[in-house]
């Protein structure tokens, strides 16, 4: 059987920026924006899309496409066989398990919203509302209808299932967010929530680097969909003409504009609403448009609708591509049809979401905490992988379509997605794991933090050279 491709160069990209582009940008950023300080938090955000972001995503094509393969199937065949590789394959299959259980939970608040919009029930009592409905067992039933969605899409088959919802989605999301921020900018008190969000505040940024990296990391990979296997995935139906940088730049624009303008929105309507930043947690966005359409009255009602379907489509659209990579790897690995891999997948997924709508520490704990550990150390592992298992094989496949640009910078991306790139996520998860123990980050634990990433990069660097060494010689870095 020959291996389904993307017809065009955009239907390949609408796909990946239709995974990248969901409820990351709408929902989850204005959250951890406010909660990591605003306009600090912001800049150290797109200094990492940029840094770690692009090429990180551009490591993740490499592999999918020369492996044309799921994660598990890609390391396993790209190493020549190590188990060990495809066993981190797995860790990527199963996190993606973890986030769409969460990520269902917020779809299902969006079904909800959309509904919800048409009465106007929210009206009026914004933050009590959201409080009423986030956890409990309508929350699960909302969470379970959207999974449905997400499954039965899955099932229709990449082509037909994917391409088109996001053809739709994209250009929908930024009109209506960037209309609605217009609105918003003309009211009262707009200013001190885009001062909040843009005026750069280095104090902030100093004072609390430590706390704010983790979250500022791993918001740069969930939004890119960087660390589970996503991308991979969907570059293995990639044909061999396209430069991949390109595609990963164009991408990361995309994805950045969207997410960035949703702040736009988020941060001037909670002050000129008198709403607190932090209170509303991971209602942030809710509490905020809530308020917004409220004020314009059965205007409000009709665009509530419209803002949280269109919303709601682009969250399936990245939904679908977490559910893609197990359902991948069934059907490729272990040869299940399609439809019972789906069925299964989905069951999985379901006792997640349950035990995430029913407990609103087991989902602050997964979409918060578990999230910035667990996609961080996917892309680390990946990127090692490039750099030391694939090595020369990364740089012909880097290489094969790409531009004059992008070629003359080659050799430079090697070594930052194989050494750079990879000390810096050690770090952050030190630095995270540090602070989850309490571990106050004193001159004396930052060093010893830095020394032990360097040694465990070393070790990783050891442990991947030895696993492929009896079978072929490793790839040499530049
Ligand atoms: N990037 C998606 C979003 O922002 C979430 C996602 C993460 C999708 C990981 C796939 C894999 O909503």
């Amino acid at each position: 059987m020959t291996r389904e491709t993307w017809k065009t160069r955009a239907g390949f990209i609408l796909a990946a920026v239709g995974s990248a582009v969901g409820l990351g940008n709408v929902w989850r950023f204005p959250w951890m924006t406010a909660q990591n300080g605003g306009s600090a938090f912001l800049l150290l955000y797109l200094a990492i899309v940029l840094l770690v972001g692009v090429p990180g995503l551009l490591g993740a094509f490499v592999i999918g496409r020369r492996s044309k393969r799921n994660p598990v199937g890609a390391l396993r065949s790209l190493s020549d066989g190590s188990r060990w590789w495809a066993a981190f394959g797995m860790f990527a299959v199963v996190t993606t398990l973890l986030l769409v259980s969460f990520y269902s939970v917020v779809g299902g608040w969006f079904v909800r919203y959309t509904a919800a919009s048409v009465t106007g029930s929210y009206f009026g009592h914004a933050g009590a509302y959201f409080s009423a409905i986030n956890y409990g067992p309508a929350a699960l039933a909302f969470a379970f209808v959207f999974l449905a969605a997400t499954a039965a899409i899955v099932y229709a088959g990449v082509e037909k299932g994917i391409e088109r919802a996001t053809k739709v989605m994209m250009p929908a999301i930024v009109v209506l967010l960037a209309a609605l921020a217009a609105w918003t900018f003309t009211r009262d008190g707009a200013g001190a929530g885009l001062d909040f969000y843009l005026t750069p505040d280095v104090a902030y940024l100093r004072a609390h680097f430590f706390d704010i990296l983790p979250a500022a990391v791993g918001q740069a990979l969930f939004t890119l969909s960087l660390g589970t296997g996503t991308m991979i995935t969907y570059a293995s139906y990639l044909g061999d003409e396209r430069s991949l940088a390109a595609d990963a730049a164009t991408i990361a624009v995309l994805n950045t504009a969207i997410g960035v303008l949703a702040g736009l929105l988020v941060f001037p309507l909670l002050f000129s609403f008198g709403l607190d930043v932090g209170s509303g947690g991971a209602g942030a966005v809710f509490v905020s448009v809530a308020s917004a359409f409220a004020s314009l009255g059965t205007v409000g009602r009709l665009l509530g609708v419209v803002f949280f379907a269109v919303v709601l489509l682009a969250a399936l659209s990245s939904s679908i591509s977490m559910l893609e990579i197990p359902v991948a790897y069934l059907v490729d690995e272990h040869g299940v049809s399609r439809a019972k891999a789906t069925a299964g997948v989905a069951c999985l997924v379901a006792i997640g979401a349950a035990a995430c709508a029913l407990s609103s520490s087991v989902f602050g704990l997964l979409a918060n905490t578990l999230v910035n550990l667990l996609m961080t150390a996917g892309l680390c592992g990946f990127l090692l992988f490039v750099g030391w298992v694939l090595g020369s094989r990364a740089l012909d496949e880097y290489r094969a379509g790409a531009g004059d640009v992008a070629r003359a910078v080659d050799g430079p991306w090697l070594l930052f997605v194989g050494v750079l790139i990879p000390v810096f996520l050690l770090f952050t998860l030190f630095t995270s794991v540090a602070s989850a123990l309490g571990v106050p980050l004193g001159t004396h634990v930052l060093g010893v933090g830095l020394g032990g990433s360097a040694v465990a990069l070393v070790a990783a660097i050891v442990v991947t050279a030895l696993a492929v060494a009896g079978l072929r010689r490793p790839g040499s870095l530049v």
